[in-house]
């Protein structure tokens, strides 16, 4: 089939390569010069493990990059691809999925044959049909016997996202007209997975449920930990045993300071904002955040109790970025936890492996170690935030401190002399 991506971020460019992989012509459309010319030459403009082999295969060849709409027109399926970034209160700011749909829709003015544009931008129930048609249809002067719509949201993670495309749980194809579903369904034959076919908006909304139920689980898993944690239980070896349950299932039960990334907070946010606006009261996904939200204030207050007055102390943060094998540091836990550490007067030396960069971004005023034995010595406390695998055999950098107070917001190290926030 011959497909374009539009937009060449984490979701289209992983789109693209993996599309290649199964077959297709895929022409990538991204506005973003400095992209366009280095995913031309081969070089993938995020890190996720087994993108670049896939590109080197297929950039030149099956796969080419522009930054121009002209391809959308000789394309059998045009996937929407661009981000949906939090807006005020929660809502979501769909500006780049109009201007996306607007340029589709004058490229294919006037254009002959039955095409279908399939959204994989997240966005919420109902923006496919009342937003994203309407506008398509207006600007090409098409009807529906000439453009179908499809949402096909992805379930990508950040790290795995290759690996979660090319051996997904379910492929979920939302449409309105059969054959617009058809065509989808066509160009994923390939692989192997469940294929459930549903209503746009339902489409649109697995996507949010799911991120919910993901979220819900971690804060759930963290407020039984908490409890464990004050009756001297190990909550890690409770959500072995609850996991073994396989209506539960052990996936998402790794107790902590709680979830970050781009996506979860934004998306229960959305659905907070979504059921406010429809009158309802979403207790419980307003308890998720709130969850979510007290465990790196909860950190900070273990440490005070451990120490006394943190005004002045040398305090150690390890990991900087959500979650390992990543320096994405949105929404990243120990925001919270260096901000707080920093109110109360901390002297904060953070070290990350990936994460320094990024996160000198969002937090300037802080001392950024290029080793982890620098940022622990003369320390007085320790806190770990993020799960590298070389924090596991951190030993002898920990005698460096002054006072050995180590809190791990994440079961990582082998160290023995420490605790965690649940366990
Ligand atoms: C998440 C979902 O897992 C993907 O299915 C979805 O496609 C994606 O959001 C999205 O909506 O685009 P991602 O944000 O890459 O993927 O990260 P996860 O691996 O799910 O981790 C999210 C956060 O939860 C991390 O901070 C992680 O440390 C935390 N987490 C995860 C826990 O605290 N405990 C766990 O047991 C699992």
């Amino acid at each position: 089939m011959r497909i374009s991506v539009v937009g060449g971020g984490y979701v289209g460019l992983v789109s693209c390569v993996c599309l290649a992989e199964l077959g297709h012509h895929i022409d990538l459309i991204e506005i973003d010069e400095r992209k366009v010319r280095a995913i031309n030459s081969g070089r993938p403009t995020i890190f996720e493990k087994g993108l670049d082999e896939y590109l080197s295969v297929h950039i030149g060849k099956s796969l080419y990059v522009t930054d121009c709409f002209d391809e959308v027109s000789k394309s059998d399926i045009v996937f929407i691809c661009v981000g949906t970034p939090q807006a005020i209160e929660g809502a979501m700011d769909i500006s780049m999925v109009r201007i996306a749909s607007e340029s589709i829709g004058d490229s294919l003015r006037n254009c002959q044959g039955y095409r279908v544009i399939a959204i994989k931008s997240t966005v919420l129930p109902g923006t496919t049909q009342n937003f994203i048609a309407p506008i398509i249809l207006k600007r090409s002067g098409l009807d529906s016997r000439g453009l179908g719509f499809v949402a096909n949201p992805e379930f990508l993670r950040e790290g795995r996202a290759v690996e979660d495309f090319m051996n997904p749980d379910r492929i979920i194809i939302g449409s309105e007209d059969e054959t617009a579903g058809d065509l989808v369904e066509l160009a994923y034959k390939k692989l192997d997975a469940p294929v459930m076919r549903t209503s746009t908006s339902a489409a649109e909304m697995i996507k949010y449920a799911s991120n919910a139920f993901l979220a819900a689980k971690i804060s759930l898993a963290n407020e039984i930990g908490n409890i464990c944690k004050k009756m001297g239980i190990d909550s890690y070896d409770v959500m072995r045993g609850v996991g073994m349950d396989h209506r539960i299932s052990p996936q998402f039960l790794n107790v902590g300071v709680g979830f970050g990334g781009s996506c979860f907070p934004k998306d229960v946010s959305a659905l907070i904002y979504l059921a406010e606006k429809l009158g309802d009261d979403p207790i419980i996904l307003r308890s998720v955040l709130k969850v979510n939200e007290d465990q790196p204030i909860r950190i900070v207050n273990m440490l005070h109790e451990r120490l006394g007055d943190l005004d002045g102390r040398k305090i150690a943060v390890l990991g900087l970025s959500f979650k390992n094998g990543t320096d994405d540091v949105r929404e990243s836990r120990s925001i919270p936890v260096i901000n707080e550490l920093k109110r109360r007067g901390a002297r904060v030396f953070a070290y990350d492996p990936l994460a320094e960069q990024a996160m000198r971004k969002e937090i300037s005023d802080i001392e950024y170690c290029s080793k982890a034995e620098h940022a622990l010595r003369d320390a007085e406390g320790c806190l770990v935030m993020t799960e590298w695998s070389e924090f596991r055999s951190l030993d002898n950098e920990f005698s460096l401190m002054k006072s050995k107070v180590i809190i791990e917001g994440r079961r990582i190290l082998s160290y023995v002399d420490k605790e965690g926030i649940c366990w």
